[in-house]
């Protein structure tokens, strides 16, 4: 297992492939997944006061006010397995949060993270979302066209029911995008300027987009990376 000694983060519209590719890069370097939706998700699981602030916005394809999201981001950064390098899933989401990051990452001296975007047309997003499928148990993500289960409705991984989120209903994937149009896509410029950023052709098969993703790690990991 490899460490990252780095921050990556995997930037672009909901649909993309941020969770699918992140997950198994976690696994592949051995460093963890963080993905600000699972957390957001598993906080309304748990019927938290975040959860039940989450709730309606995530419903709705809103964002979560960026201080709570912090707050989250913050905690679980403390935790020891985060000390070698993390891969972001869908955070930030603003500004705000890019700048906050930005700090927190210099304080912990790991410098600029890498960032990479996710770049896939809109009626792919559409098609990929409506037909996702996820573990009610481990998170596992399938797809009923492009990445179905061995067995109808059941996780390889664990046995656990496979559900369809709430949010992946036609009329909160629009909202979702146009939040994303509005509030996210900017970063991309914002990283751009920093030098910071890659793009991948994220339409492309899981296994094609999964290469080019280690092809820009492993030029930017380590002591002879970009940064
Ligand atoms: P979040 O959970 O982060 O969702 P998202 O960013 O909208 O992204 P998705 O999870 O929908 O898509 P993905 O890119 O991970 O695609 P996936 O790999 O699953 O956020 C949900 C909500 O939480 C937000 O709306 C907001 O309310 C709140 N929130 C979260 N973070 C926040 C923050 N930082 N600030 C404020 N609010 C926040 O793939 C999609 C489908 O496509 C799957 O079925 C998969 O099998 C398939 N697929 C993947 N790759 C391919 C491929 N190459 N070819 C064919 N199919 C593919």
């Amino acid at each position: 297992m490899m460490s990252l000694n780095r921050a990556y983060i995997f930037l672009g519209p909901p649909g993309a492939g941020k969770g699918t590719q992140s997950k198994r890069v976690a696994r592949q370097w051995g460093v963890p997944h963080l993905s600000t939706g699972d957390m957001l998700r598993e906080a309304i699981g748990r019927g938290t006061e975040l959860g039940r602030v989450a709730e309606p916005l995530m419903a709705r394809g809103q964002l979560v006010p960026d201080e709570l999201v912090m707050r989250m981001v913050e905690e679980r950064l403390r935790q020891s397995d985060a000390a070698g390098g993390c891969v972001f899933d869908g955070f930030p989401r603003t500004l705000p949060q890019a700048q906050q990051l930005d700090r927190i990452l210099e304080k912990r001296g790991f410098g600029k993270p890498v960032v990479i975007e996710f770049c896939v047309a809109e009626d792919d997003l559409i098609r990929r979302l409506s037909g996702r499928r996820m573990c009610s148990v481990g998170g596992e993500i399938y797809n009923l066209v492009d990445a179905p289960p061995k067995v109808d409705g059941i996780c390889d991984r664990d046995g656990g029911k496979l559900e369809q989120r709430p949010d992946d209903r036609a009329e909160v994937v629009k909202d979702r995008l146009r939040a994303y149009e509005r509030q996210t896509k900017p970063l991309a410029e914002y990283y751009r300027k920093q030098n910071a950023l890659d793009e991948v052709d994220a339409s492309k098969s899981m296994e094609e987009v999964s290469r080019a993703l280690t092809e820009i790690m492993r030029r930017t990991e380590g002591p002879n990376g970009r940064l």
